[in-house]
């Protein structure tokens, strides 16, 4: 099974072409398990470019990625972070839920992401350009945004955003039949299933199920689970802790695993 097989979903992979060629920063957004880092790494084999992946949080500070002084053997040495070495080597930078990070641990990245192209090390008195194939990639879900983790419009507009999402059905099932190598039938009842439970999330306010729960769930059902068991367990039970809803869903669930499989039935 390879990771860097990329189904598209419209033109974010002309697009992302397109803004490495001009050394454009990008910023990919969309909810979770729905490809963002699976087209990442496709990119990285397609540009034939090492991936660096940054996962943020918030006690990341600016020196956490360009580096800082260490003490190695007695002796005060500068060290480069993950972002420096990634700048140098000229590899994709990929820093996952950027929104997570601090505005302060961010600034940093403001120099990378207009003409200058460049990163400031302060403390160590270097500058770094950027070689002509580093590209910096950043994502977020803009589900989980709130009024206290936003990022500044300042950031926001440094980049070349691509907005992505789930799937059209088909195009999902056969990702989740290259993924698990179940049968199409099989796929196309649990992509059946997630499109009924995201139509009807709209009620409910939770983040819907994902491509990726697909690929689980079809992963259990490859390894002989039935298809009721695997989508109570990967794609119901991760969604809501809350009993009512649960069984609401379970009924929505299973309605439609039956319902698409009815119709996959010749009669
Ligand atoms: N367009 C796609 N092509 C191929 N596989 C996909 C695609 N979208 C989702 N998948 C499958 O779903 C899984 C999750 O996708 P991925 O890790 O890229 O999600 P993500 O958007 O990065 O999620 P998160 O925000 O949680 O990190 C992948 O490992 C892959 O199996
Ligand atoms: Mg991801």
């Amino acid at each position: 099974m390879t990771t860097d097989t990329y189904y598209a979903n419209g033109n974010e992979v002309r697009l992302f072409e397109q803004a490495y060629h001009r050394r454009l920063p990008v910023m990919l957004t969309g909810p979770t398990g729905c490809g963002k880092t699976r087209l990442v790494e496709h990119m990285g084999v397609l540009l034939r470019r090492p991936v660096v992946t940054i996962s943020c949080h918030d006690d990341l500070t600016s020196s956490d990625l360009v580096g800082r002084f260490m003490v190695t053997g007695g002796d005060v040495v500068w060290t480069d972070g993950p972002l420096t070495r990634a700048v140098k080597d000229g590899a994709i930078c990929y820093l996952d839920e950027v929104v997570e990070a601090r505005h302060d641990s961010l600034a940093i990245l403001h120099s990378l992401t207009d003409h200058r192209r460049s990163l400031y090390l302060d403390r160590a008195g270097e500058v770094v350009e950027a070689p002509e194939d580093f590209m910096l990639v950043c994502s977020y879900n803009p589900a989980y945004r709130s009024s206290l983790k936003e990022l500044k419009p300042s950031f926001r507009q440094r980049f070349v955003t691509l907005p992505m999402n789930y799937l059209p059905p088909d195009r999902e099932a056969d990702v989740v039949v290259a993924e698990a190598g179940i049968e199409a039938a099989s796929a196309r009842r649990l992509v059946a299933c997630a499109t009924a439970i995201r139509t009807a999330d709209e009620a409910f306010h939770f983040e819907p199920p994902s491509t990726r729960v697909l690929v689980t769930a079809a992963h259990l059902i490859a390894a002989g689970a039935t298809e009721l068991d695997a989508a109570e367990a990967c794609i119901l039970a991760p969604l809501s802790t809350d009993g009512a809803i649960s069984d609401g869903l379970r009924e929505v669930a299973a309605a439609s695993l039956a319902a698409a499989d009815n119709s996959s039935t010749p009669h």
